[in-house]
């Protein structure tokens, strides 16, 4: 196999630049609470689902809260963040991002969507892409946040591939471990040093193409894009 059948790419931090107003808003919930937060931190949270960033925000001041509460955090917490994103316009689509799909739909590699968000709908309606993945997985159809592989393994299933068949683009560190665990190939978005178990990892979308897929695919030595 020199290319694979299916490219599942997350939205936050991959597609879109939401990662600023995901931080704004837990930001706000960490101050309520007064626990010591900032941008290195929120990189334990890309990935995460909403009750279980709230719960890492709180433990890392040993906070205790009954469920309800941290539901009623969450959902403040997503209301200041929903504010944010609902100004977003297909300018907020992160480099590289359209150029790559156009190549993957020109080589006939299908496209999905492999999300903790459950605002993914919205998001991508904001930016144009509401009718370009051929499948959608989001935080409304999973059970298990990542690093918990659910999300991609549903991916791969409903586009009738094998994990094998898939690369994943993910910018978080949750998130390549739930791709690398689930058994696909996985292209990292950020920093290296951050995102180590990713096969390679690349600053953005730029300079990801077919190439770049088919030499993954044969395993050989990649470098940095
Ligand atoms: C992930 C983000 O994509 O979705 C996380 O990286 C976020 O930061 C998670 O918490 C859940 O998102 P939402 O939009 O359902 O609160
Ligand atoms: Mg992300």
């Amino acid at each position: 196999m020199s290319l694979p059948k299916a490219c599942i790419f997350d939205l936050d931090g991959v597609i879109v630049d939401t990662v600023p107003a995901h931080y704004t808003a837990w930001k706000a919930m960490a101050d309520e609470v007064g626990v010591p937060f900032d941008e290195k931190e929120n990189e334990n949270l890309k990935g995460v689902s909403r009750f279980d960033s709230m719960k890492h925000i709180l433990s890392l001041g040993n906070i205790e809260k009954s469920d309800e509460e941290i539901q009623a955090y969450t959902e403040r917490k997503n209301s200041i963040y929903v504010d944010i994103i609902s100004s977003m316009t297909p300018s907020d689509i992160l480099p590289g991002v359209i150029d790559f799909i156009d190549t993957l739909e020109a080589n006939d590699i299908a496209i999905a969507i492999g999300s903790a968000s459950k605002n993914t709908p919205q998001i991508l309606k904001c930016v144009g892409l509401d009718k370009v993945f051929k499948v959608i997985v989001d935080g409304n159809q999973i059970t298990k946040s990542k690093p918990n592989p659910e999300v991609f393994l549903k991916g791969a299933e409903r586009l009738g591939f094998q994990p094998k068949e898939c690369v994943v683009l993910e910018d978080a560190i949750s998130g390549v471990k739930a791709a690398k665990d689930g058994g696909m190939k996985c292209i990292g978005v950020g920093s290296p040093e951050v995102l180590s178990q990713a096969d390679i990892v690349v600053d953005d979308l730029t300079n990801v193409d077919i190439d770049f897929l088919k030499a993954l695919y044969s395993n050989e030595e990649l470098h940095q894009a």
